[in-house]
């Protein structure tokens, strides 16, 4: 059934109906098409423009299609324009004249922006869980490993060392702003457009306030233009996700580079690796190279979104459906990598050994023996270039500096004493870095103390 026959003298082209329609994909949010519409019949019959009884029967229909819709004894009919059409014509198969009601003081505009908003709320709600289960998973590990000592890296050259508690910590606070970032776009959307009508409100005495608690939202969207046009908060939910995907992304080719033969940081898990079909040897980190892949996807969505709205005069127009089909995909595609990746980190095992012999060599230490120098009154530059010729000496004969003899140190500067072994020790470098936010022992267990607080929130 068309909602919109009345003034047409011809049919239309079936090309046209297959690339207008909309079904194949918003028929995802029947149940919040059907939450909507018994929100707005209810609302009509308070304020008397249906009768208690059209109610009645419009909201046992709308019931009885839901739970068909559910069950499966009722499928959509993808013959339809759109799942407004599919269940409005349904509900007036199945009850007769009172379902034509439904549909008063309404438009598919105020009507699709409400279901969409509603669909997403749910959505960013999930979403939210998912990226808290990362933050759980990612938080145990950290507690484990407040001693896991590990090389930072700047350029991907080994730089100080850190434990591997600090540097998952710093994961912890991107995916923490990434759950702080849902929340403020669940806060700032939560306006309802029902009632906006198709741009310009209505002349019925509706009661936007009340729909809007009945629906869960803060109040009425405060402009009917804006209310069926804005799909700002669409495109913030892209960005949030398109960040999150970054983040995973990085956290991904860490996984890839941490697995490789040559570091051998971590072992996947089998159940979250593959195999090659040639080369028997072979156990792939697959699953952090799709997510790494994936975040392309949701960057274009976003991009996408940016340009369907860029030039689009108030205030509906049919450009915005094309909100659906991108959102849908992005929210897909990031719940399942959030969720996945969150399995792979959970079962992934740290090879700590290894971790702290890389960390170990490397002159990781170097920085701190300049301090050491620092500490006995050389000035920084100095000591700076000091400890630049104990390294050239070094890798000279391939040791690493508490290799050298005292004598060897001192021949370079007399400065250096037998505690100079303790001071560049793996352990006391990083145990030393006590400043809030750096890798010792005291300070990541405070830090941990306020991450776990902060889970609660
Ligand atoms: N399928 C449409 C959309 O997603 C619903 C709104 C249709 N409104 C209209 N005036 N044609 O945007």
């Amino acid at each position: 059934m068309k909602l919109w026959g009345g003034r047409f003298t011809k049919e239309t082209d079936q090309l046209v109906n297959a690339f207008n329609a909309s079904i194949s994909f918003d028929r995802r949010f029947y149940r919040q098409d059907i939450r909507g519409s018994i929100a707005h019949v209810t609302m009509l019959a308070k304020q008397n423009i249906l009768t208690e009884e059209e109610k009645e029967q419009i909201i046992s229909g709308l019931e009885s299609i839901l739970s068909d819709l559910d069950s499966g004894a009722l499928s959509i009919d993808e013959s339809c324009e759109d799942i407004h059409s599919f269940v409005e014509a349904t509900l007036i198969e199945r009850i007769g004249a009172p379902g034509k009601k439904l549909h008063t003081g309404r438009s598919r505009n105020d009507q699709v922006a409400l279901d969409m908003k509603l669909y997403v709320k749910d959505e960013i709600s999930e979403l939210s869980d998912l990226v808290k289960k990362l933050l759980e998973t990612i938080l145990t590990i950290m507690k484990d490993n407040v001693e896991t000592y590990m090389p930072g890296f700047t350029h991907m050259q080994k730089a100080q060392p850190v434990t591997l508690a600090h540097h998952l910590g710093a994961y912890f606070e991107m995916f923490s702003r990434d759950r702080s970032r849902l929340r403020d776009i669940a806060r700032r959307m939560n306006t309802c457009p029902l009632g906006a009508g198709a741009l310009a409100g209505t002349t019925y005495p509706l009661d936007r306030e009340y729909t809007a608690q009945l629906l869960d939202f803060d109040g009425p969207v405060l402009n009917s233009m804006d209310a069926v046009s804005d799909r700002d908060y669409l495109i913030e939910l892209l960005d949030a996700m398109a960040i999150i995907m970054m983040h995973l992304s990085r956290f991904s080719e860490e996984v890839i580079i941490w697995n490789s033969n040559e570091y051998q940081f971590v072992e996947l898990d089998d159940a979250y690796s593959t195999g090659s079909s040639i080369m028997p040897q072979k156990k792939n980190p697959d699953i952090a190279e799709l997510v790494r892949g994936k975040t392309g996807r949701v960057y274009g969505a976003l991009m996408s979104m940016l340009t369907v709205m860029k030039g689009i005069p108030l205030a509906y127009n049919k450009d915005m459906q094309e909100d659906k089909e991108l959102t849908f995909d992005a929210i897909d595609n990031t719940k399942g990598c959030v969720s996945l990746f969150t399995g792979m980190l959970a079962a992934m095992r740290f090879q700590k050994d290894r971790m702290r012999e890389s960390a170990a060599k490397g002159f990781t230490n170097a920085t701190d023996a300049a301090d050491y120098l620092v500490n006995h009154g050389v000035p920084f530059r100095d000591a700076h270039s000091i400890v630049g010729q104990l390294v050239l000496f070094c890798i000279q004969r391939d040791i690493a500096l508490e290799d050298m003899t005292l004598e060897e140190f001192q021949a370079i500067s007399p400065v250096f004493q037998k505690d100079i072994y303790e001071a560049i020790d793996l352990k006391t470098c990083v145990e030393k870095r006590l400043t809030i936010g750096g890798p010792g022992k005291a300070a990541m267990e405070q830090v941990i103390t306020v991450y776990e607080q902060s889970l609660n929130q």
